[in-house]
């Protein structure tokens, strides 16, 4: 089997979760299986490593997992992009609208420096709302989105044609 036919059969589709006719995808039964854990991380970190990244950006709160894998792998610095008010110290934000609702994230403003190539990481791309506010704010400091890395794609909302057509860059996706 292949390593995304291993993680779309361990997946576990939930109905009508948080909302009436959502179909969520929970990655916790992924993250209980520390082999196919440490095989994602691999198979994730294979077209980034030669990449010459500065940074990755976790996007919380699900992004935050994997991010920080890929991050200890690559030995590079993990940034967290954060929901409003998590944050301590000062801050830039981006607001924007979810598959279900409307949402606010944030950066530290010393967070990257001007010039540096980041990597975006989250579980999952469905309308490409969230890592399009994530990139905007790596370009508001003055960095680059250098590539997206996602789990999982929902191919049928097309956020990847979304974050390709605004930033030139083609996402990643496992499955
Ligand atoms: C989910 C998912 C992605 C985002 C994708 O996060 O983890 O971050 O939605 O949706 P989009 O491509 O339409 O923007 P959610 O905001 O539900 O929060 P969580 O990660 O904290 O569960
Ligand atoms: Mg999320």
């Amino acid at each position: 089997m292949s390593i995304s036919e291993k993680v779309k059969s361990v997946i576990r589709d939930v109905p009508d979760f948080p909302k009436p006719g959502i179909l969520f995808k929970d990655i916790t039964p992924v993250l209980a299986n520390t082999s196919l854990v440490h095989e994602i991380v691999q198979e994730l970190v294979k077209d980034f490593k030669s990449g010459g990244y500065d940074a990755i950006i976790g996007i919380e709160s699900r992004g935050f997992i994997f991010g920080s894998l890929l991050a200890y792998e690559l030995e590079i610095p993990f940034i967290p992009v954060r929901k409003a008010g998590k944050l301590p110290f000062h801050t830039i934000s981006e607001s924007y609208n979810l598959e279900y609702g409307k949402a606010t994230i944030e950066i530290h403003q010393d967070a990257l420096k001007p010039g540096s190539r980041v990597l975006i990481h989250d579980d999952l791309l469905a309308t490409g709302g969230t890592a399009a506010a994530a990139a905007r704010l790596v370009h508001k400091l003055g960095a680059e989105t250098a590539a997206f890395s996602f789990l999982i794609n929902l191919s049928f909302l097309k956020g990847d044609n979304i974050l390709f057509d605004e930033f030139g860059v083609k996402p990643n996706y496992l499955i």
